[in-house]
């Protein structure tokens, strides 16, 4: 994977009283970097490819969130929510990485949390990236479903169908659910073990599904209300909004965002989906270091 694995360490980090798993590559190195994995409900696991930065003079830390991967469930069950991902992040940054301000970079859900850490605590950080990033789900929904209808007949229909009736377990469903990714998630017909490894876990612990839902657009769990997009214009810090042309969570998302955080700087990535570093890795490795340095 990294050409620094050994310099890679990992272990738990105790965090609100949560065992949370991290692995670091590059420690000590200059740019400090914390990633956040997506689901909700995800694993760090398809994030690794960012792991390649430590040969640029990266410090770069990957974790499990609670209920994710190999950390341990939250105490309670009100803490499946934004709020406290938000505070769990501040308590891994304090615990890895001090009191250095650190880039801070999210996926999908994380660059949703990675948004809302922002808004909370943005003097703890140099700067913030959001790969596929949200910060509306209602408005993320609709954009899903302006993508649903231009699938074709059998999908759509059974997306229709289930979604009005509530069995998400039909293989119809199922089917149409997978479809849909194949083209707005990850457009290879294999997916990589990093990422095949997260959908496997993920599906396990069961925080996606109380969190986010039985798919990725029907959105229906913890977090289905989130909306912050009106906030987003007190984000000083630089600000780096990336997503793929074919994205799930489209361009239209990406672009809402962007205008609102004055002096953003925005990459569509022509070629890729919902996981650029994947679809594009050099291109989009060589963006996000360019950004970090220049904003160190
Ligand atoms: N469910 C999507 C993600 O967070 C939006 O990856």
């Amino acid at each position: 994977m990294s050409e620094n694995s050994d310099k890679k360490e990992d272990g738990f980090v105790n965090v609100n009283g949560l065992n949370l798993y991290y692995v670091r590559f590059g420690k000590g190195n200059r740019y400090k970097l914390l990633t956040l994995h997506g689901g909700p409900g995800g694993t760090h696991d398809y994030l690794l490819p960012l792991s390649d930065l430590a040969g640029q003079d990266f410090d770069i830390v990957f974790y499990d969130q609670f209920g994710c991967g190999k950390s341990d469930d939250p105490k309670n069950e009100s803490d499946y929510s934004l709020e406290y991902a938000v505070e769990e992040v501040d308590g891994v940054r304090k615990a890895l990485f001090g009191d250095d301000k650190v880039h801070l970079f999210g996926s999908s859900w994380g660059g949703m949390l990675a948004l809302a850490y922002t808004l909370k605590h943005q003097d703890h950080l140099k700067s913030v990236t959001t790969s596929s990033g949200l910060a509306s789900v209602s408005e993320t929904v609709k954009e899903m479903h302006r993508l649903i209808s231009q699938l074709p007949d059998k999908e759509r229909e059974a997306i229709e169908k289930h979604e009005a009736d509530g069995d998400y377990s039909s293989p119809e469903y199922q089917e149409a659910a997978m479809y849909f990714m194949k083209k707005h998630l990850l457009r290879w017909d294999e997916w990589p073990r990093e990422v095949a490894d997260t959908m496997e876990v993920m599906e396990k612990r069961g925080t996606y599904l109380k969190m986010n839902g039985p798919s990725e657009f029907t959105i229906i769990g913890t977090i289905k209300d989130v909306d912050f997009k009106d906030d987003l214009h007190t984000i000083k810090i630089p600000a780096l909004i990336t997503c793929g042309r074919h994205d799930e969570v489209t361009p239209e998302i990406a672009k809402s965002i962007h205008d609102r955080i004055g002096g953003s700087q925005m990459e569509v990535f022509e070629n890729s989906a919902h996981m650029q570093f994947w679809e594009e890795r050099d291109k989009y490795l060589e963006v996000l270091s360019e950004f970090i340095r220049k904003n160190d």
